[in-house]
């Protein structure tokens, strides 16, 4: 097993290259299923356990993958197997982009019903009533979900609630329909519009992708392409606030400045200096000046949930009460009892977290309860007096490529041990 080991204390310099994003890699890669012709190259692909995962996943049902380096061809143009149900389908959450991707090509699909981070309850009925609209069958039955049509003919969605995973996963099965589908209240994270873009580059009819309505004109059949996935929004805003918090002076490179505007403007009200440039964004941040502030999270473009855990670490140590309102998963913040070991001072009241700030945390053993949990712990770490040690970090490297490379090179002092 293995743990990381922390000592605080040091400020960050130099320049952080930010991967792929993780939440449009995991549905680009069950939408490359759907190519019944060539092969899909995409490039820039996270290394990160969740991709490791579908890779698996994606050989169980009959795709071939290809690796070089980031980029990674994906063949399936042989029939596939309909029916997902491997231990690593219930290991991820995105294993239900299966749904979508087998319903639109074979109009049949079985998927054990996913897992991931324990963040609340996490539905899908909205998933359901997309594909039920479209014609199909769902049933849900001894831990799976079963999706199948005759035909899937396009039809108007709205949805309930904005829902990243729901808005993409109707996308893809109505990418393969018979007629116009129009999806309102979609969610528009850039993940959304990423995906939608790899689909159209396959030949799908997509519109709309990025505002709250978007137009699908059904194809027949989808052909191989070359794509390169975005930069992950969630990666950079960690490494931004990391920089933050510790002090210093840090290149984001590799970003879409304009999908960190909601982080960049909260770490500006807290006092840091950020200087945007083409692709890359430069942090300066002195943590004694430090202001607190009060955030919300919401779908995008409001202030990312997936960015609470690690900016609720900055707000612990900002002069001042800063208040959290988690508004998309009502158990988000498992992370604040590890954080009050390290002397956080926080108050959690159902979905609000109130926190005064201290002027220094203190190294403490401390586990990542979930992915972003352990990225915040990271963080809390790199501030704290004295050696943090995190225990459960298989959570992390879900979703975080190289993270004690990436901080090692900025300067930080941070280690994998084994026990
Ligand atoms: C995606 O999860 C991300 N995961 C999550 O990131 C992220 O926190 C979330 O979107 C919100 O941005 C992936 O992309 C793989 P949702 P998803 O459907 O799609 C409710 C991370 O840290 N809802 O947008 O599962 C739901 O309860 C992970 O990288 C329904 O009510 O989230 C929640 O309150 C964790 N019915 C809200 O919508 C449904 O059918 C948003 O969920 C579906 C969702």
């Amino acid at each position: 097993m293995e743990k990381l080991v922390i000592h605080g204390g040091a400020k960050l310099y130099g320049e952080v290259e930010i991967s792929g994003a993780k939440n449009a890699a995991v549905a680009i890669l069950p939408a490359a299923l759907m190519v019944s012709k060539g092969k899909s190259v995409i490039e820039n692909i996270p290394a990160i356990d969740d991709v490791h995962c579908l890779e698996r996943i994606i050989e169980s049902i009959g795709g071939k993958i290809e690796k070089n380096g980031s980029t990674y061809s994906i063949d399936a143009t042989d029939e596939l197997k309909v029916v997902a149900d491997t231990e690593d389908v219930r290991k991820m959450r995105a294993s239900y982009y299966l749904v979508g991707a087998l319903l639109g090509r074979y109009k049949s699909a079985k998927v054990e019903l996913p897992g991931g981070c324990a963040i609340g309850v996490r539905p899908m009925d909205q998933h359901i009533k997309g594909f039920e609209a479209l014609g199909a069958k769902v049933t849900m039955e001894h831990g799976s979900i079963t999706a199948k049509a005759d035909k899937l003919i396009g039809a108007n969605i709205f949805f309930d609630v904005v829902s990243v995973g729901s808005t993409i996963n109707v996308m893809l099965a109505a990418t393969l329909a018979e007629g116009q589908t129009v999806l309102e209240n979609v969610a528009r994270e850039p993940h959304v519009v990423d995906v939608a873009n790899f689909l159209n580059t396959m030949g799908a009819d997509i519109k709309g992708a990025g505002t709250d309505v978007i137009r699908i004109n059904g194809v027949k059949e989808l052909h191989g392409c070359n794509y390169s996935v975005i930069p992950d929004q969630i990666e950079a805003g960690t490494y931004m606030i990391a920089t933050a918090a510790c002090g210093g002076r840090v290149t984001i490179k590799n970003i879409i400045p304009k999908h960190m505007e909601s982080i960049s403007a909260k770490l500006e009200e807290m006092g840091v200096q950020v200087e945007e440039l083409d692709d890359s964004l430069i942090i300066t941040s002195e943590p004694s000046q430090l202001k607190a502030v009060n955030i919300k999270t919401l779908p995008y473009p409001g202030f990312p949930t997936d960015v609470q855990q690690p900016m609720s670490v900055l707000m612990s140590i900002a002069k001042g009460r800063s208040i959290i309102n988690e508004s998309i998963w009502e158990s988000r913040f498992k992370h604040m009892d590890e954080l009050k070991k390290m002397g956080a001072s926080v108050l959690v009241e159902g979905r609000t977290a109130i926190l005064e700030g201290v002027p220094k945390l203190s190294g403490a053993t401390v586990r990542a309860t979930d992915l972003r949990a352990g990225a915040a712990m990271v963080i809390a770490g790199l501030i704290a007096e004295g050696k943090t040690e995190i225990y459960d970090i298989e959570h992390i490297y879900r979703g975080y490529p190289d993270i004690e490379d990436k901080f090692k090179n900025l300067g930080a002092d941070i280690r994998i041990e084994q026990y």
